[in-house]
């Protein structure tokens, strides 16, 4: 007989690690790579896809955390990559503290900082976790949730270094949808899904947190070229050439690359949705 106790429904923090730890089991059998930490998942080829000139303009993200930002505020990127979000930041507001655990990804934010001449940005390497950076007036944290296991001391300390603003966006479901199909067809069985929108907000909604939910605009996954798709998928998927699994994967590329306005995208998993959560930090249970 069920009892009170085993259909209790777990809390929404260890039903995110659940999911966590799920989908690293699983990748971790098909790759060595996505097993580990951030520094494994981010290759350097995978980083390079994260350069951007910190001075080009009319960038959709860019143009959005800006209006969070004043010009005499400071900003703390937590998991700031290549600097995508940091570093026009920077030149838009007093300094920029970016936590990074990459060392592909902080090279590049690196080098982009030093050829643009951007000297108000700290670069802090390492796991945010590890870290102890100063706290600072807005926080933000764009795509770097998904394998976070302990996420409740995550979003504290997010919270905890935040004066006046948290800033946090997250997909929809898995940035890996787009490889889901892939899965499907070169390793069988259903991929494991790691955390999105949903499963955060009822982690904030467990900590007394409340935030405001604005969707982003969705965007179109553009693919480069088949070539492209084969390199990307055969990362993310763990196939070695020439292996039994690289023939299912070429057979998925001809069923599932399909050619829309000139450009290449995956049927059925072509559309990337983010949300921004954002809310004033410390304040609990109804507080404004
Ligand atoms: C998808 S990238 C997004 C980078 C950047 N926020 C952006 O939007 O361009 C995720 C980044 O978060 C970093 N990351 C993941 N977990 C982290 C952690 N626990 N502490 C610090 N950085 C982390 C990864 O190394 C990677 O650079």
């Amino acid at each position: 007989m069920t009892t009170p106790e085993s259909v209790q429904p777990a809390s929404a923090v260890e039903h995110w690690r659940s999911m966590v730890e799920a989908e690293r089991a699983q990748s971790a059998r098909v790759s060595d790579r996505a097993a580990g930490g951030p520094a494994q998942r981010w290759s350097q080829g995978r980083a390079e896809a994260f350069r951007a000139d910190p001075h080009r303009d009319g960038d959709h993200d860019v143009e959005l955390i800006s209006r969070f930002v004043g010009a005499d505020r400071t900003l703390l990127d937590v998991g700031a990559g290549a600097g995508r979000i940091a570093l026009p930041l920077a030149l838009r507001c007093e300094e920029v503290i970016a936590v990074e655990a990459a060392p592909s990804m902080a090279t590049i934010l690196k080098e982009e900082a030093a050829k643009a001449e951007i000297s108000n940005v700290t670069l802090i390497e390492g796991r945010w976790q590890d870290v102890e950076p100063p706290s600072a007036d807005v926080v933000l944290c764009w795509n770097v949730l998904n394998y976070v296991e302990d996420i409740g001391a995550f979003m504290k300390k997010v919270d905890a270094h935040a004066r006046e603003r948290v800033l946090v966006v997250l997909h929809e479901v898995s940035p890996m949808a787009q490889v889901y199909p892939f899965w499907r067809r070169v390793h069988g069985g259903e991929p494991a899904r790691s955390p999105g929108l949903a499963e955060l907000l009822a982690v904030l909604w467990e900590l007394d947190i409340h935030p405001d939910l604005q969707m982003l605009p969705p965007r179109p996954r553009i693919l480069q070229s088949r070539e492209a798709a084969r390199e990307q998928m055969r990362g993310r998927l763990g196939v070695a050439p020439g292996s039994p699994e690289d023939a299912r994967l070429e057979e998925a590329l001809d069923e599932l690359l399909e050619e829309r306005s000139g450009s290449l995208t995956v049927r059925g998993a072509s559309v990337v949705r983010e949300g921004l959560l954002t809310w004033r930090p410390g304040t609990r249970s109804g507080a404004a």
